[in-house]
């Protein structure tokens, strides 16, 4: 990790507008620092992909991002976090967080009676990632796990509230209401926004934990230690990339991050 600079940015990347999630939570708590995103437009959902394209997508960004010069790389795709992570970490010469760990960690400090579920994509729920992480933090963690591939496209296309989403959500959420859980991991950087729907859906004590913010603390965390936090009080920059239909992107990412300018550059893979 020698000659890595403190002035650098940090990338982050999501197969989609998910991971904007977690690029807001890292510019709240480090606002000095400057952040370069990459949304894979053209590849999104990947939930519903083969593990070695999700493998192969996912490095492709890394090797792109690391190109722009990060001192530090944040996974924040649930999909890519549990299908990619190892892959990427031994490419990379710059440290690699991802978001199902600081998600694991959350949710058992949040819940009261160990019964966690966990909602992500397809490929996530198919990894068991996220009960191997939450099984090695508490060995006796009762995990409940269900894949709600509706919810990206749902996002994506800006339906967050409604008939529709809260039908959906109702049907997905059945098998965690069964098991009573009393903590459930949003393990999709998408499924924020669908936070309000989600949490009529489910029984009202139930915590919802949305990993960006631990992510966000996670890569605080690690950039101190290693020396290199940004200096304080000066403001960092914002930097997007879309694999496709980047004015899309634009429009929507505006309406997730509350932001009026930014402009949106195209950069897509063979
Ligand atoms: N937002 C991503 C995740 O956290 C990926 C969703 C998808 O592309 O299927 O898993």
């Amino acid at each position: 990790m020698a000659g890595l600079n403190k002035n650098a940015p940090i990338g982050v990347f999501d197969s989609g507008l998910g991971g904007l999630t977690v690029l807001k939570a890292l510019a709240r708590l480090m606002p000095e620092e400057s952040l370069i995103y990459f949304g894979d437009t053209a590849h999104v959902p990947y939930g519903s992909k083969s593990p070695e394209a999700i493998a192969r997508f996912s490095s492709e960004i890394a090797e792109f991002l690391a190109g722009r010069g990060i001192k530090l790389l944040v996974v924040a795709c649930n999909t890519s976090s549990a299908l990619a992570l190892p892959a990427i970490r031994a490419a990379a010469r710059i440290p690699v967080i991802g978001v199902i760990e600081p998600g694991a960690r959350g949710a058992l400090a949040a819940s009261r009676g160990g019964r966690i579920g966990v909602i992500g994509t397809e490929a996530t729920v198919k990894s068991g990632a996220y009960v191997e992480a939450i099984k090695a933090l508490k060995k006796d963690a009762r995990v409940t796990s269900a894949a709600c591939p509706l919810f990206v496209p749902l996002v994506e296309e800006g339906w967050w509230s409604g008939e529709v989403p809260s039908a959906v959500a109702r049907r997905y959420l059945a098998p965690l209401k069964r098991a009573r859980v009393d903590t459930v991991i949003l393990g999709c950087t998408h499924y924020p926004y669908l936070k309000r729907v989600l949490a009529e859906a489910l029984d009202a004590r139930v915590r919802l934990i949305d990993s960006a913010e631990e992510t966000a603390r996670e890569a605080e965390r690690v950039l101190r230690e290693l020396g290199l936090r940004a200096p304080i009080g000066r403001r960092g920059r914002r930097e997007f990339y879309a694999s496709d239909a980047p004015k899309r992107f634009q429009r929507l990412a505006r309406r997730m991050l509350g932001s009026g300018t930014m402009r949106v550059k195209a950069r897509a893979f063979e």
